[in-house]
């Protein structure tokens, strides 16, 4: 099987960015800087896994977790699923979402057997609306949450259970339900007990953004007819490449060993991941949680910021091209992409004749997508801007399972650089905590004003 994905990063060099502005090369080389701690990351992260902290990396081979999660992809549950939403948040959320919002085009179409919605924010507005546009006698809500005890989730899963048992009846309730949770622990968990509620484990040693390729992401994306298989075996064979010592040939490590020398040593922490395909635009949201959350500590850490090109061409280009040289831009480009939507040719009439006409004409959109990826990529270049492309054959399920492994390799070796654990997150705790016992009512949780001097 070809490498789901590559990486082209000569763009970080001096020998294209000019002396004195990019990495050297001999840094690459074997007992070169950068390889040696790219050495010391990766015997970081053998020691994690050791210690049982990466269950990540095992669960493109868990057949068992697989077929649970086949056997749950039923579209028949006493009653039809025409709907499923998917309520979740962090990384009980984004990691499904880019998949759905990446191989998703049976979910799109009229004869979509399910449609796929998510809930993630507790705002009211957006659950109203989705109440209105689903049938709940044909709804089906995969509550996610591994600790089982996230607010905005519970918040809505209460408002879903009192409307579901309105509009099917109390004994016919717990079957519109499905939990993605603990296999042992937590309210949901226990829930699941008392209520009789289907449920699909996330494994202890899982991590919520970690979590895409555990049922948190399996089964709603099976549910809209993905290949889980290809998604696995994608994700296994970035698996043995992103493991490997020599810096050169391991995609992940060069990405987690280039980007934090840009950041600590050349002075550029944003880190932009720009696809050039819609359809990609979720993974980079996902990136940026997987970046900031792991990273972002004592300190210490580099900014992720999501973008899409060519959009974000007419946007924020300006300012990655003329502002501060504090970025590094990842592309991501789409080699194959599977539409070759033909622009037609060029033709002699009046005013058609323009240029601005004639010039795209013949061309695929496909084409000219690229080429303006290209044109960027070599204007920031002259221009001294350092970035990198990540390549992959077609947006299918192979390459997004290599996708997710690489960036999740590479985050953790990236925390060995950044000497952080990238596997907790206590600045998150900290605003969930106060939240809880203000809501509680804790006299002992007061908020300071946030206006006046
Ligand atoms: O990465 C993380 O750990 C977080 O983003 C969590 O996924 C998020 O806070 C949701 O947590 P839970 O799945 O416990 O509801």
């Amino acid at each position: 099987m070809p490498p789901p994905v590559t990486l082209a990063f000569r763009n970080l060099l001096t020998v294209a960015l000019g002396e004195g502005r990019g990495v050297d090369p001999q840094d690459l080389a074997p007992e070169g800087a950068l390889a040696r701690a790219h050495r010391g990351a990766l015997a970081t992260l053998e020691t994690r896994r050791g210690n049982g902290e990466l269950g990540f990396l095992r669960l493109p081979d868990d057949q068992d977790l697989l077929a649970q999660v086949k056997v749950a992809c039923t579209r028949e549950r006493g009653f039809p699923i025409r709907d499923l939403v998917v309520v979740g948040i962090g990384g009980s959320s984004l990691g499904p979402r880019a998949l759905l919002e990446a191989v998703t085009p049976a979910a799109l179409t009229p004869e979509a057997p399910v449609r796929v919605h998510f809930l993630e924010n507790a705002d009211p507005d957006t659950l109203t609306r989705l109440l209105a546009t689903v049938s709940l006698p044909h709804t089906l809500f995969n509550i996610v949450s591994k600790s089982g005890t996230t607010a905005e989730t519970l918040a809505q899963f209460l408002i879903l259970k009192a409307r579901i048992e309105e509009a099917v009846g109390a004994d016919a309730a717990p079957r519109h339900f499905l939990f993605t949770t603990d296999p042992e622990q937590g309210p949901l968990r226990a829930l699941s007990r008392d209520w009789g509620v289907d449920t699909l484990p996330v494994p202890q040693d899982v991590g919520g953004r970690f979590s895409v390729l555990s049922p948190v992401g399996l089964f709603p994306a099976g549910m809209a007819g993905l290949d889980l298989d290809a998604l696995l075996d994608g994700a296994r064979a970035m698996a043995k490449e992103s493991l490997v010592p020599d810096l050169q040939s391991n995609p992940a490590g060069l990405l987690a060993a280039l980007l934090h020398h840009w950041d600590v040593r050349l002075g550029a922490p944003i880190h932009v991941l720009m696809p050039y395909a819609d359809r990609l635009r979720g993974l980079a949201l996902w990136f940026q949680q997987l970046w900031a959350e792991s990273l972002g500590k004592e300190g210490r850490g580099p900014t992720p910021l999501a973008s899409l090109g060519a959009v974000d061409q007419h946007s924020l280009l300006q300012l990655f091209m003329e502002g501060p040289k504090d970025k590094v831009i990842l592309f991501l480009q789409v080699m194959d992409p599977a539409a070759a939507l033909v622009i037609p040719p060029p033709t002699a009439d009046g005013a058609f004749r323009d240029p601005a006409f004639r010039r795209l004409g013949g061309h695929t959109l496909g084409h000219l997508l690229e080429t303006e990826r290209q044109a960027t990529a070599e204007a920031l270049r002259a221009a001294g801007r350092p970035s990198a492309t990540l390549r992959i054959p077609q947006v299918d399920a192979s390459a997004l399972g290599g996708l997710f492994l690489l960036f999740e390799v590479a985050t953790v070796l990236a925390g060995a650089h950044y000497g952080v654990n990238p596997l907790d997150q206590p600045g998150v705790e900290a605003g969930k905590i106060l939240t809880r016992g203000r809501l509680e009512g804790d006299p002992q949780v007061t908020f300071l004003p946030e206006e006046g001097f």
